[in-house]
């Protein structure tokens, strides 16, 4: 233990694993303490709806909430979407939303985007569906909190950029569930990084190397696209393969960093434990990413059962080391750590981040920050599944899409006999430039 640095992965029990993330999870719940700086009489009410009430849909609509009460303003849960009718009921039981106000189906967004006074979107569906769901709600002309990442290919990524300009324009505001972009102690470290406190920075880790293999929920579902949806997380086309779905928050950071994203790509994986599963996705990925200055970001993600979890980022520069979450360790002069203490939670954060964008019509769009990391992890994982190197410009112009057409034009009008399958992809079969469906650029 004693050579290690803090970033490093180090032999860690699932027993302490999971004592470590519990401790964490109370000491973030303890220290949530905001000053009042909303005056709720001179502001308009907050009227939020949720698209995707799952677990972290039902977790935003509570951060929310507990944001807009510690920041003064009046807010409310308004209506909610799912794409079934049963996960609806969370919104019915946790937040007081009227029947008549909870929408199920392909089109349920649509529907709770035309509800009057809707001011505020909580965008947690997977992945897949983000591009269309994003555009709709820029269309509608809502402020937006977004779930990470934003895409799972070339295009919908492309049709990302385009949306956040759209809201630009309009002066919408929109945060990413990147939380880290709103974690105190990655604020300030970062911040010390970018003034120089480890010299010019050479090199970036980024791991996300959990302890084991990633939940199914079986294969209840009545038709294939049913049981895909129950099961996104093992489908390319919703989820984007967990080197994209987990793996974006590290990657971020190191972007954040470097200030930058890679000019290109090159990666392993495999699918080993997921084996017959059903579904698509690699279980575990080591890439290589190059900036344009010959910086290179080192990582590795996992979702496979092994005796060592790491979920981290290390920095490392000219003149010491870092751990960007909260310390530096210059090789000449004192360590610094960050002090968490009175620290708000960063998933309460990032909502009174947006709050107060919105209340006081402060500039907040995070849709290119989370889609160049999105983008990023994309290319990764493109590299890794064609085994060839992948370069930026060709992951941007990529027409390659892994979902049926309508998922990115107009996701509201798919049927329950709309899916694509795919082969588990395989390095030398696998051509990003030429397999896949073709879709106009955004
Ligand atoms: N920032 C974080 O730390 C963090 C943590 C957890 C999850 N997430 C993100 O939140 C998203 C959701 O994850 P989850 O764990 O809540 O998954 P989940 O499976 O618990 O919930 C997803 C919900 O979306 C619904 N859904 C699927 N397609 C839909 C559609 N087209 N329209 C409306 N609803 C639809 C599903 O029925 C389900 O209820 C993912 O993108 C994930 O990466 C982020």
């Amino acid at each position: 233990m004693t050579n290690q640095t803090p970033n490093e992965p180090s032999p860690v029990t699932r027993r302490q694993f999971l004592k470590n993330s519990s401790l964490a999870a109370a000491s973030a719940a303890a220290v949530v303490s905001f000053p009042a700086i909303l005056n709720a009489q001179t502001k308009p009410p907050l009227n939020a709806i949720i698209i995707g009430l799952g677990g972290r849909g039902t977790g935003a609509g509570k951060n929310f909430l507990d944001a807009a009460k510690a920041v003064g303003a009046e807010a409310k849960i308004v209506a909610a979407a799912d794409i079934f009718p049963e996960p609806t009921n969370k919104a019915k039981e946790n937040f007081g939303v009227p029947t008549n106000k909870c929408f199920s189906g392909f089109d349920a967004y649509l529907k709770a985007l035309e509800v009057p006074g809707v001011n505020y979107v909580i965008i947690a569906t997977p992945p897949g569906f983000r591009p269309g769901i994003f555009t709709a709600a820029v269309a509608a002309g809502k402020n937006i909190f977004t779930e990470k990442p934003v895409a799972v290919d070339g295009p919908g990524a492309r049709i990302m950029y385009a949306a956040g300009e759209a809201a630009k324009k309009k002066g919408l505001k929109v945060a990413a569930g990147t939380q880290r972009r709103h974690h105190a102690g990655y604020i300030e470290t970062i911040k010390r990084i970018h003034d120089g406190a480890i010299g010019e920075v050479t090199d970036l880790r980024a791991y996300w190397v959990n302890g084991g293999p990633i939940w199914h929920r079986g294969t209840k579902g009545a038709t294939d696209l049913e049981q895909q949806i129950n099961n996104w997380y093992h489908y390319i086309w919703l989820c984007g393969d967990h080197c994209v779905e987990q793996h974006v928050h590290n990657i971020d950071i190191c972007n954040w960093v470097a200030n930058a994203t890679p000019v290109k790509a090159w990666g392993l994986g495999a699918r080993q434990m997921l084996g017959n599963q059903t579904g698509e996705i690699w279980d575990n990925f080591a890439f290589e990413f190059e900036y344009a200055n010959g910086v290179r970001m080192h990582s590795y993600t996992g979702q496979i059962k092994r005796d060592f979890t790491a979920v981290s980022e290390a920095v490392v520069g000219t003149n010491g080391t870092s751990n960007p979450a909260g310390n530096i360790k210059p090789t000449n002069g004192k360590a610094w750590r960050f002090d968490s203490k009175g620290m708000v939670d960063p998933y309460e954060q990032e909502h009174i981040d947006l709050i107060n964008a919105i209340v006081h019509d402060k500039e907040l769009n995070e849709t290119k920050t989370v889609t160049d990391s999105t983008l990023t992890a994309i290319m990764g994982r493109e590299s890794a599944y064609s085994g060839s190197v992948v370069e930026w410009d060709d992951m941007l112009n990529s027409k390659f899409a892994y979902g049926p057409e309508l998922l990115y034009t107009d996701p509201s009008k798919l049927t329950w006999g709309a899916f694509r399958t795919l082969k588990s992809p395989l390095p030398g079969s696998h051509d990003i430039f030429k397999d896949g469906a073709v879709l106009p650029t955004a």
